[in-house]
């Protein structure tokens, strides 16, 4: 007989990596068939991207959509339709996807770390204003794993100031912000979205950036298409855009996946709700505390120091023993640190944005920049990759695989007994 703390075989986790925790199925092949069999590959010559961006507003609520290569490529439409400068800064958290900040370093721009909440991950009205100087620009505002940055507070606190909010929607379809009904990425000026393989659909890769401002979405569009205003019938280009199109076998594929988001988030808001109420009881760990207002695209705990005498990183390894798919700290380092930000060098050591003006300070990136995003990676930031396709099996299994490693750490805590 198995005892209580044996670890009960684990059922095979659907991956986004592969069709078993993928939607893909008859719709996208005929997509697929249908851009093939037309012949026109390229937006330019045919409808899909455009038909997707139509498609794509009216379902998220925004006036206009302009669809392109991945969610990096979406983002930096983004950071340059505001027109950021040489020395601008953009205000953005540490805990993110690098593409959050690739788009402000290629356009010369400085981005600045806030610090986060230290439950949410998330920026705050508070940290953001705290990192405003005379020169920030915009503020990439994050939601982290689905869950919603407090988008509504950081647009009346830095609004007084003239900066550009844009919600970075990489993680967070259909994800609800505090405040209201309307959906992540249409409350600021802009959304941006990744169609990445791990997103909650997806076209292998692709992005799509929104905004009811009918100018930012032209500067978008051209700036996807090397800035040649194809509207006017010139053969001539505004300002030096890159070949950021969407491609129209990723359009067609992304249409066929946009009736399923619905489905695919009301699935894992289900089984992610389900776990949260089995692990509610467990002291030491903070849940989301608004399920039916989150995305999921990953399930996170935050491990409360003191309570529990285990980080985040064996905590992880311990559940992935267990066969769950779990991620500790989510990034290896945040993203301040990480050597493409911390070198200061996007255009060789001696080159800008850092060290010619109108940059009006010395930038630096060291550890102690963001204390609590830092410790977060390091030590409380536990990530149970979450899938559409789990089932109940799934779900138990998780629970069990949390609280068996979570006992041991509070017992251990104690004092009372070994972790197991
Ligand atoms: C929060 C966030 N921002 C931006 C990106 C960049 O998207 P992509 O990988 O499609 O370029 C990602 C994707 O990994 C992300 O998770």
């Amino acid at each position: 007989m198995p005892g209580k703390n044996t670890p009960q075989p684990a059922p095979r986790f659907p991956s986004t990596s592969d069709l078993s925790g993928r939607r893909i199925g008859p719709e996208e092949l005929e997509a697929v068939t249908r851009v093939l069999g037309s012949g026109a590959l390229c937006r330019t010559v045919g409808t899909e991207a455009a038909g997707l961006e139509e498609e794509f507003a009216r379902m998220i609520g925004s006036a206009h959509a302009v669809a392109s290569s991945s969610g990096t490529a979406a983002l930096h439409l983004a950071v340059f339709a505001v027109g950021l400068e040489a020395g601008d800064e953009v205000i953005v958290p540490p805990i993110t996807d690098f593409g959050t900040v690739a788009g402000i370093l290629a356009q010369n721009g400085i981005p600045v770390f806030a610090d986060v909440d230290p439950v949410s991950g998330c920026l705050t009205a508070e940290t953001v204003v705290a990192a405003i100087t005379p020169r920030t620009r915009a503020v990439i505002a994050v939601h982290l794993f689905g869950g919603a940055a407090p988008v509504r507070e950081i647009i009346d606190a830095v609004r007084p100031s003239g900066i550009v909010v844009i919600e970075d929607c990489a993680q967070a379809y259909l994800t609800v912000p505090d405040g209201g009904d309307a959906y992540a990425g249409t409350i600021g000026d802009i959304g941006c979205f990744s169609l990445q393989q791990s997103k909650h659909i997806t076209a292998g890769d692709g992005g799509l950036t929104i905004t009811d401002d009918a100018a930012l979405a032209r500067r978008m569009t051209l700036f996807a298409d090397k800035g040649w205003p194809r509207d006017t019938g010139e053969r001539t280009h505004l300002f030096p855009g890159l070949n950021y199109r969407m491609t129209e076998l990723q359009a067609a594929v992304t249409r066929a996946q946009l009736p399923k988001l619905a489905g695919v988030v009301a699935d894992r808001r289900r089984s992610a709700t389900k776990a949260i109420s089995a692990l509610a009881d467990l002291p030491g760990l903070h849940l989301p505390t608004q399920p039916d207002r989150h995305g999921f695209w990953m399930l996170p705990l935050v491990l409360v120091p003191g309570v529990l005498n285990i980080g985040c990183r064996d905590f992880a390894a311990a559940l992935a023993e267990r066969g769950v798919p779990a991620i500790g700290g989510y990034l290896d380092m945040p993203l301040h640190l990480t050597p493409a930000v911390r070198d200061r060098a996007p255009f060789g050591a001696e080159g800008p944005p850092f060290s010619v003006p109108p940059a009006s300070r010395e930038i630096a990136y060291r550890e102690g920049d963001a204390p609590l995003a830092e410790d977060m990676v390091a030590r409380t930031l536990l990530v149970i990759v979450w899938n559409e396709n789990y089932i109940d099996e799934h779900v138990e299994h998780i629970v069990q695989a949390v609280r068996a490693v979570h006992d041991g750490a509070l017992a251990v805590a104690d004092g009372t007994a070994v972790r197991t």
